[in-house]
């Protein structure tokens, strides 16, 4: 049909060359049967589409095409996944909520992730449409914004309108935003999010990808994933010096029934993790085409403009100087260091060594016996001795599988 149309117009444009007027004549009958032509082809087309839509299951019908993006942040615990939500939470297009979760498994302490799973599944689904009426049943209390877990690392929540008195300029100060802000009623929250292009929620309490099958299905949604890997030696370490995990790590552990302990918690994050990027990438679900992007923090703050760049591309959001200046800042130690939340803070290479000297050396070679799988699958070298440990010159980082590049 194509060539046909381009012979169509092939001819209109010789007959404006045709001088001889019985030419032109004979031309212009011609052009009036291409147009009759034109019109029936396009007609047929209109009821073919529209019979076409008419098969369609009801909710492909109703659903205008969706335009926002959402982001999950897909991560574990201490695995530097606060400075990829700040990244995200720092673009002014983008409602960020950090560790939503957390509500689910703060609420039902004694049930096992594999069930929790769902609820959270249910939440996040919600978020990402901007209802968040499924919070309160797990809230001890919803009135204001300040009820929200974690609300003032999200800049949206630190700004007008949810915060008239804000003093937010272009970066979040979450000092200045606990002492100004979160006094809007907590309906504001869903106000506030409708007005932004990107949702992006951040998330350590997903052991399991299949859980996400349906919001990755989901027409409603346009749901994309950024997995977050890190060495679960500096994972240990970091979780060594960090006090709040106490109720995650007995959620944790009680499933594999044994009381609270790390060595239990760091197989079964280590698990989920190949568990999950195996899921992904070996023979994918084709709704995970396009959907999926895993980064080793390793690589991410070795050059973090570059990759949060990629980052950005791969959920339509573009980068300013300004945000690059900042990244630039918080990943080289120019910024003061305030937050436990945030020990990407100062310079970010260094960080992701530093387990390096703090770990004890046989606590490496348990974690290293533990995640020996996951060390294997993402490349993180396996010491032998204390020396190689300390020996900074020794790169632990191995070259990334294939499927590390970022263009899904
Ligand atoms: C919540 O907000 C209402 C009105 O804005 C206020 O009266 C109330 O004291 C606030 N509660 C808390 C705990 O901040
Ligand atoms: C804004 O600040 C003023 C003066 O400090 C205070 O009276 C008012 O309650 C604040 N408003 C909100 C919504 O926090
Ligand atoms: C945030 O605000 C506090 C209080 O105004 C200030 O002391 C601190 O330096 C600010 N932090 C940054 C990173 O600007
Ligand atoms: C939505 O964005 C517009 C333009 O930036 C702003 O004027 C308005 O106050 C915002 N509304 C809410 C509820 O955030
Ligand atoms: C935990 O114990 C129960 C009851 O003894 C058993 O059915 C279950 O398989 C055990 N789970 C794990 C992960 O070992
Ligand atoms: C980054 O640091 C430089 C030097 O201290 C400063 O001039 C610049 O304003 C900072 N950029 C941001 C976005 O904070
Ligand atoms: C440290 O590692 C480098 C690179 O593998 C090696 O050349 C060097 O001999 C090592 N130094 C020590 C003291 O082991």
């Amino acid at each position: 049909m194509l060539l046909w149309l381009l012979s169509c117009t092939m001819g209109e444009r010789l007959e404006k060359r045709a001088i001889v007027s019985q030419f032109s004549n004979m031309m212009r009958r011609n052009f009036s049967i291409c147009l009759q032509y034109i019109i029936g082809v396009v007609f047929i087309l209109v009821i073919w589409y529209s019979s076409w839509h008419v098969y369609q299951a009801p909710s492909h019908r109703v659903k205008p095409r969706q335009t926002k993006v959402h982001l999950l942040i897909l991560s574990s615990w201490r695995s530097g996944s606060s400075f990829v939500g700040q990244v995200f939470n720092q673009n002014p297009d983008v409602f960020y909520l950090m560790e939503p979760a957390w509500h689910v498994w703060s609420r039902l302490p004694l049930e096992p992730p594999d069930l929790l799973h769902l609820p959270v599944r249910d939440l996040l689904r919600s978020i990402f449409l901007c209802d968040m009426s499924a919070f309160p049943p797990y809230m001890s209390r919803s009135e204001n914004i300040t009820d929200l877990f974690l609300w003032q690392e999200s800049r949206a929540l630190c700004s007008s309108p949810a915060c008239p008195n804000s003093t937010l300029i272009d970066f979040i100060n979450r000092t200045e935003c606990f002492s100004n802000c979160g006094k809007a009623p907590f309906k504001k929250v869903e106000e506030v999010c409708k007005n932004f292009s990107h949702v992006v929620v951040k998330a350590v309490r997903l052991l399991n990808l299949e859980v996400l099958y349906p919001l990755l299905k989901d027409p409603s949604l346009n749901l994309k994933i950024i997995h977050l890997v890190r060495d679960p030696r500096a994972i240990l370490s970091s979780r060594e010096a960090f006090a709040f995990l106490d109720l995650d790590d007995a959620i944790v552990s009680k499933a594999q029934n044994s009381t609270s302990d790390i060595r239990v918690v760091m197989e079964e994050i280590c698990k989920a993790q190949v568990h999950i990027y195996k899921l992904a990438t070996q023979n994918p679900q084709p709704f995970l085409k396009g959907s999926y992007v895993i980064v080793r923090y390793e690589d991410l703050v070795r050059s973090p403009v570059d990759h949060i760049r990629e980052l950005y591309n791969y959920v339509g959001l573009s980068m300013t100087p300004k945000l690059e200046s900042w990244i630039n800042n918080i990943t080289h130690g120019l910024l003061p260091t305030e937050e436990v939340f945030m020990p990407f803070v100062g310079d970010s290479m260094k960080i992701a060594q530093q387990w390096r000297e703090k770990l004890h050396f046989s606590k490496v070679k348990e974690v290293q016996k533990l995640c020996q799988q996951e060390m294997d699958v993402f490349g993180y070298r396996l010491i032998e001795s204390e020396r190689e440990q300390k020996n900074m010159s020794l790169d632990l980082l191995l070259p990334k599988p294939d499927q590390f590049e970022l263009i899904p």
